[in-house]
């Protein structure tokens, strides 16, 4: 092999370079994996097409805009309008180990240091990448765009998959055809937001889901971001993700430095699926769980849906009974116990109990719960602050603003300047007292607006610092309070990314419960985290946000899957539902361990039926999700493209009805399929199938 070329070779995939004097590393190849032996040819020089530079300018892993490079840069900086071009003079390369690199290069003309680290996970075989920017000059340089590095896709990539959506319909997954023009998302919300996930997928001509070469690339971080792809003259494309920059937000003085939000990138020749599977074992080797590993996700409650901000101490103490007789483990007390919270319109930043709603503090009802044999939880959304508040009024410098502009509330509350150091004590301090006098195992931390005009108080933007100052603060809570989880919500899933699971430990998907809605936000909240962070309630009928109404197996078929909860007033429910719904509750408890960091497959069939497979050592659950009525006259087999070719699966239906079924070859349920009974519109069945 070449010196000058290096490559970096995983489980399926390869990824090849070749190193230029005085300039960055070339882009060579990112796909299927090669041969450790494979030769790899030098680029070698091809005659210039017309009206070209002379000497052609290739993708470079990181590619920078004025000195030959056409197009997307990854990073845009200027010093007050000079030295606006920047072009890598020199590369070291840096073997950390056999996945792991370190592209030290530097451009000595604009006085710029980079440090890309490339490291491919020898067990997730999900690719890493931060880059590390530092001035090396006198002046400050003020940073406009940068991406962690660019990723080449081959030329005939055919299509993105992407997410988007809103408050309430979350993780709607997009699919584009790509073409000759550039392809972006863009997020300015401040948060993950809800309709700019930073993630995505590009798939190869006739990649599926189970099949076929794709890709997958995620931004660990929770705030705005970016991601282009282009196709290239060259004959590829390149993709970039990364933080995006308000105008005049990162400036570095003389020696100063920035490291981007990590990059969490794959590529699968199994599909869709293939990449998912690896992307759950990246999340799942992030997450960071109180006693170090996962312990079974316990069935919890949740007092929103079915009392808002009524809060009664009496039917609160008796609903935490009832539930603990149906099997719940953990009670979380959602928004309205603090003081003077009646409705969205005041308190938060006041984080004390209410005297009103409770006489005698938090204890009494928390120690109710945990005597029970319960976990207690405890909503609160600390980086906000109502106008009407305490908090406000005796801080009202406190909030992200811009001086001389109005503020802009949403939901009637403002956004606290996290990176104000005052603040931030402000808050540990009040959280910190909650956790020392209460049992609190678990906080629900919510963020129920967008960020506008923030500017921290010296008025330069602070969106990138707000993140950063939220991740110190989060790093210190569990420092101080290493045994509570977190639950991450904001507005539902606003703020579901790869950066907040470092510090948290359960998704809340989405304010929609109704489970015809969440089948998509699962699914496409599947593509990139694992089930047991995925938080699925079980909600009332019908449903608060889509008025419909459907039987409790199908909200609990729908539930079963992920971290499951109740989110309704139980004591309402007649017996027959309360039956089923304590079978249910078992039923999780009988699987979660199976479930929960299991290898996950997702499908499509025909004629509005949709599966997903969780499997580890020769067992799967099957999933079958009927939504609609059945209009074809008999169903076609379904295709099980996860079982084992050469084995025999005994085959049981556990829901609706517990039914033995003779075994089936893998061959037959891989080529032919497995035999769909006749379902009702709305109805999950399940069946367990077990190598024999
Ligand atoms: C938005 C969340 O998504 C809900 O679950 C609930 O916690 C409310 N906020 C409370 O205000």
């Amino acid at each position: 092999m070449d010196k000058n070329i290096i490559t970096l070779h995983g489980q399926a995939q390869s990824l090849v370079w070749e190193l230029q004097e005085g300039a960055a590393p070339l882009w060579r190849y990112w796909g299927k994996r090669l041969p450790d032996d494979a030769d790899i040819p030098l680029r070698g020089e091809a005659p210039a097409p017309s009206f070209s530079l002379d000497k052609n300018i290739g993708l470079s892993l990181f590619p920078c805009f004025g000195h030959g490079w056409y197009n997307q840069s990854a990073l845009l900086a200027h010093r007050g309008g000079q030295d606006f071009a920047q072009s890598i003079t020199s590369c070291h390369v840096e073997r950390e180990s056999e996945s792991a690199l370190c592209f030290h290069m530097e451009d000595a003309v604009a006085k710029l240091k980079f440090l890309v680290r490339v490291r491919l996970c020898p067990q997730s075989d999900v690719l890493s990448v931060t880059t590390t920017l530092t001035n090396l000059a006198e002046t400050p340089l003020v940073v406009e765009r940068l991406a962690n590095a660019a990723l080449m896709l081959p030329h005939d990539a055919a299509h993105v998959r992407s997410f988007t959506g809103k408050h309430g319909a979350e993780f709607n997954t997009q699919e584009e055809a790509l073409g000759r023009s550039i392809w972006v998302r863009e997020n300015r919300r401040g948060i993950t937001s809800h309709a700019d996930f930073p993630g995505a997928y590009v798939l190869m001509p006739n990649a599926g889901e189970h099949d076929g070469g794709v890709y997958g690339a995620q931004l660990a971080w929770s705030g705005n971001s970016f991601q282009a792809l282009e196709w290239l003259d060259e004959g590829c494309r390149q993709w970039q993700l990364g933080a995006w920059l308000a105008p005049g937000e990162v400036s570095l003085d003389a020696g100063g430095s920035i490291t981007t939000p990590e990059l969490l990138a794959t590529y699968s020749p199994h599909g869709c699926n293939g990449v998912a599977r690896n992307f759950h074992a990246a999340i799942r080797a992030r997450l960071n769980w109180p006693s170090g590993t996962m312990r079974p996700r316990p069935v919890l409650l949740n007092t929103w849906e079915g009392f808002y901000f009524k809060h009664e101490e009496a039917k609160l103490k008796s609903l935490a009974a009832q539930a603990a007789k149906l099997g719940v483990e953990r009670f979380v007390l959602d928004d309205g116990w603090f003081k003077g919270r009646v409705d969205d319109t005041r308190a938060l930043g006041d984080w004390v109990v209410d005297a009103e709603k409770y006489p005698h503090g938090l204890a009494p009802l928390a120690q109710h719960v945990t005597q029970l044999g319960m976990e207690f939880g405890l909503w609160v959304e600390p980086e906000m602050v109502n106008p009407e508040s305490d908090l406000f009024r005796a801080h009202p410098d406190w909030a992200l603003q811009i001086a001389g502009r109005p503020h802009l509330t949403a939901r009637n509350q403002l956004v606290l300047d996290m990176t104000n150091a005052a603040v931030q004590d402000y808050i540990f301090n009040a959280l910190d007292a909650l956790l020392r006098t209460l049992p609190i195992a678990y906080l629900k931390w919510d963020h129920n607006r967008n960020l506008t005009s923030a500017a921290d108080a010296q008025g330069r933007p602070a969106y990138y610092k707000q993140v950063q100052a939220l991740y110190a603060l989060l790093a210190r809570l569990r420092t101080a309070h290493p045994h509570v989880e977190i639950e991450t919500c904001a507005g539902g899933g606003g703020r579901n990314d790869a950066g907040i699971f470092q510090h948290t430990h359960r998704a809340w998907v989405s304010d929609t419960i109704d489970p015809r809605a969440r089948i998509e936000m699962h699914k496409g909240f599947l593509h990139f985290f694992p089930p047991e962070i995925m938080g699925a309630h079980i909600g009332s009928v019908p449903s608060h946000s889509t008025g419909r109404t459907q039987h409790i197996d199908f909200r609990a078929g729908v539930a079963l899957a992920g971290h499951l909860g109740l989110e309704y007033d139980i004591s309402t429910l007649d017996s027959q539902e309360k039956t089923r719904l304590k079978h249910w509750i078992a039923r999780y408890k009988q699987w979660r361990d199976h479930i929960h960091g299991s290898e996950v497959w997702q499908g499509a069939h025909t004629d509005a039926i949709s599966w997903q497979a969780y499997g580890r050592e020769g067992a799967w659950l099957l999933f079958i999700v009927r939504q609609d009525m059945q209009r074809l006259r008999h169903m076609p087999d379904l295709r099980l493209p996860f079982v084992d070719e050469a084995r025999t699966y005994a085959i049981t239906q556990l829901e609706p009805e517990e039914t033995e079924h003779a075994p089936l070859h893998g061959a037959w349920l891989k080529q032919q399929g497995f035999p769909i009974a006749q379902m009702q519109a709305e109805q999950v069945s399940i069946y367990r199938l077990q190598v024999i």
